[in-house]
């Protein structure tokens, strides 16, 4: 198939593809593998900072303008506020679009990261789900966008190790590779940092012309993978928190930090409010983080409510990096020091049930049907929890993150052969974190 008919074909998917059901629509057609590395190239380079699918010239003023005055004043986190490991989070709580003490709930998380940055509200709900789930306290509906709240001292619900927030979630929800933040195991279990040099090298991508674009990321993560193999004796790839979320968060910020206006309505991302959103002041390469201090621009609109950056959108942008930059897709580690990264398969994985070809698909409904199980994989463990949690668990389960995969009708995976992960030393290390990030 010539390439402006497959880039036309996913377009016509993804357009018919926002609810109802577009996991659905994405069903029926065939999978889609472009031809050769070139066609992908071509692809992932034709994205506009709307994503695969422009905003369809789409502009209303009204609408997407996000205040910063008032209640959505910015105000740098109090002693005992708390920040962590995503600019778009820590920006949001700073102006009020979620709660600045940085724990919040689902519902207060889907309204928020709406009204800021256009996110699909079944976006923010899975993501917020999981992060309950497995990093906050089931029992009450929060979660911390950093570290453990001083009030639950780390003893509090919290599936995988108690309450720790996002910060202490590593290999759960944080990996390694990430834009602006070290591999936890090169700074003592820190990830939630930002790196002065990490920042930089992600912001020359867009020196040249003062424009950030799908395209220049893509590039930028794959040479913070490889940098994470050549230093990082325990990198590891594990099969959400890296192998998705870190290549996810790339393209969130092309996707929900770009502005958007009249003359260029699919968005475009310049130096300063990159380096805004990030709490970065100074020049290239002399650049200065101001610690929790991300904001949101002056006179900043975001995208339209009615083109959100919702689920199918996230597969696809992963999936077309993964077709253009191979290295960019990472399931395993390295096995014994720097420079001996193995992959594994995620058909020895499942059984041979899913292929890690599945997760490369353009098609997304295979990498949902994965994703929605694998994530509710870790409910067995919860054997262990109080039987309230588990119930509270369960309901996340059932309404925020099964609904993923739409009507399609998923292959089942019978069972993880998770002893597969045993060889990476990486797999093992979980560091815990103090009360709050910014206590000293
Ligand atoms: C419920 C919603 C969200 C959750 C649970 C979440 C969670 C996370 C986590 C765990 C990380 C660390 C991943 C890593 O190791 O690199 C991260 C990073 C990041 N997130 Fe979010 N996030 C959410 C929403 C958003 C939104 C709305 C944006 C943008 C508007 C965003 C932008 C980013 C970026 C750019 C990074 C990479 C930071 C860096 O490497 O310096 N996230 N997020």
């Amino acid at each position: 198939m010539e390439l402006h008919l497959l880039t036309l074909t996913i377009f016509c998917v993804l357009a018919s593809a926002f609810p109802p059901d577009v996991l659905s629509a994405l069903a029926a057609v065939e999978d889609l593998q472009l031809p050769n590395i070139d066609a992908a190239l071509d692809l992932s380079k034709s994205r506009t900072n709307c994503g695969p699918t422009p905003c369809g010239g789409i502009f209303n003023a009204k609408e997407q303008y996000v205040p910063t005055t008032g209640k959505h004043a910015y105000a740098s986190p109090a002693a005992n506020q708390i920040r962590g490991p995503c600019p778009g989070l820590n920006a949001a709580a700073n102006h009020g679009y979620l709660s600045r003490s940085g724990v919040t709930t689902l519902p207060e998380t889907m309204t928020g990261l709406g009204d800021a940055y256009g996110m699909s509200p079944e976006l923010s709900a899975f993501l917020a789900a999981y992060a309950i789930i497995t990093n906050g306290s089931p029992l009450t509906g929060t979660w911390s966008i950093g570290g453990p709240p001083p009030s639950s001292g780390g003893l509090l619900g919290g599936l995988l190790g108690g309450s720790q927030g996002i910060s202490y979630s590593h290999n759960i929800y944080e990996g390694d590779g990430s834009i602006a933040r070290n591999d936890a195991y090169l700074n003592n279990g820190d990830a939630h940092s930002l790196n002065i040099t990490r920042f930089a090298s992600a912001y020359a991508t867009g020196l040249a012309n003062d424009r950030y674009t799908l395209d220049g990321f893509a590039q930028d993560l794959l040479s913070k993978i490889q940098e994470s193999i050549a230093t990082n004796p325990y990198y590891f790839a594990a099969p959400f928190s890296t192998t998705l979320v870190v290549p996810v968060a790339y393209n969130f910020v092309i996707n929900l930090f770009s502005n958007h206006s009249a003359a260029e309505p699919n968005g475009y991302l310049d130096g300063e409010m990159f380096k805004t959103f990030f709490g970065v002041t100074g020049d290239y390469p002399n650049f200065t983080w101001l610690k929790g201090q991300e904001r949101i621009p002056e006179n900043w609109y975001r995208r339209p409510s009615s083109v959100p950056y919702g689920i199918p959108n996230g597969f696809l942008d992963v999936a077309i990096n993964f077709q253009a930059y191979p290295g960019t897709f990472r399931l395993g580690g390295n096995t014994n020091g720097v420079n001996t990264y193995v992959g594994i398969d995620l058909s020895d994985l499942t059984g041979g049930v899913y292929h890690s070809s599945d997760l490369l698909d353009l098609k997304s409904s295979n990498a949902a049907c994965f994703y929605a199980q694998f994530v509710q994989a870790v409910i067995p463990d919860a054997a262990a929890t109080l039987l309230g949690e588990l119930s509270a668990i369960l309901n996340l389960v059932n309404k925020w993150i099964k609904p993923i995969t739409g009507s399609v009708k998923c292959r089942v995976i019978g069972r993880y052969d998770q002893t597969l992960f045993n060889k990476f030393p990486g797999y093992k290390y979980k560091p815990k974190g103090q009360a709050t990030n910014y206590r000293e």
